[in-house]
């Protein structure tokens, strides 16, 4: 399973890629407001291109910030060509319920590498991969694409059980149906118990939060221990 850093910080993108634990980034508009990026699109971009350079031919996912079709279709050509390896992340709707598997469609026929996102139930993920695959269908070399299933999100609303069998169900599906370039990113991750819960539903990838990989490192037990050896191997002497 891959693991993404969900955030767009600089410092702690650095610090897990030394660790060895960085397969990718996922960002928001959320995760931008939060780091303080100002400057519309021009500090979207400068910020993206930052995170580029620290992950070059891993991908960085980088979200739509129009509900608009057309909008959606134009933003995404934009931003897939600020860098290798971009990602645009669209919502599986807008607000309104409307389907976005249309521009879905067309960017997949372009090109564009995308991660249908916002999804939380087993029949979003099946239609975002037909959307998916059916934009693939001419092309002659096909990239993976992907499909976030918000385990957090589903978690909260129908417990741990449902968001564990909605991307389990989802992977079977996949794989069943042959479905070789849709990856499913675990995403919404709260903590580490969720890293370890999720970790075995299948997800190809699971995005998570820099605090949540940092505290899932840890153990007093382990901790203990090593205090226990250092004090000992002093005795040696
Ligand atoms: C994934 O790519 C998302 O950015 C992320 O996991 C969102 O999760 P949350 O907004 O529920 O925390």
């Amino acid at each position: 399973m891959k693991i993404f850093i969900d955030s767009d910080n600089i410092e702690e993108i650095k610090k897990y890629i030394s660790w060895g634990v960085c397969d990718g980034v996922t960002t928001n508009p959320t995760t931008f407001y939060k780091s303080g990026i100002v400057g519309g699109v021009g500090g979207i971009k400068k910020r993206v291109a930052d995170i580029s350079g620290l992950i070059p031919g891993l991908p960085l996912s980088v979200e739509v910030t129009s509900e608009m079709p057309e909008e959606i279709i134009k933003q995404a050509r934009e931003y897939s060509a600020w860098a290798d390896d971009i990602v645009i992340k669209i919502p599986v709707t807008d607000s309104k319920g409307n389907s976005m598997l249309g521009a879905i469609k067309q960017l997949v026929q372009e090109g564009v590498v995308v991660n249908v996102t916002l999804v939380m139930n087993f029949n979003q993920a099946i239609l975002a991969a037909k959307a998916i695959s059916s934009g693939m269908e001419k092309l002659a070399i096909r990239k993976n694409h992907f499909v976030s299933i918000f385990a957090g999100r589903i978690t909260e609303e129908q417990g741990v059980e449902r968001a564990f069998q909605v991307i389990k169900e989802t992977r079977a599906w996949l794989d069943f149906h042959k479905y070789k370039n849709v990856e499913i990113i675990i995403a919404s991750i709260r903590n580490p118990e969720n890293i370890e819960y999720f970790s075995k539903t299948g997800g190809h990838a699971m995005t998570i939060p820099p605090d949540a990989i940092a505290k899932a490192l840890l153990s007093a037990r382990t901790k203990e221990g090593v205090a226990k050896f250092m004090e000992d191997a002093k005795k040696l002497n």
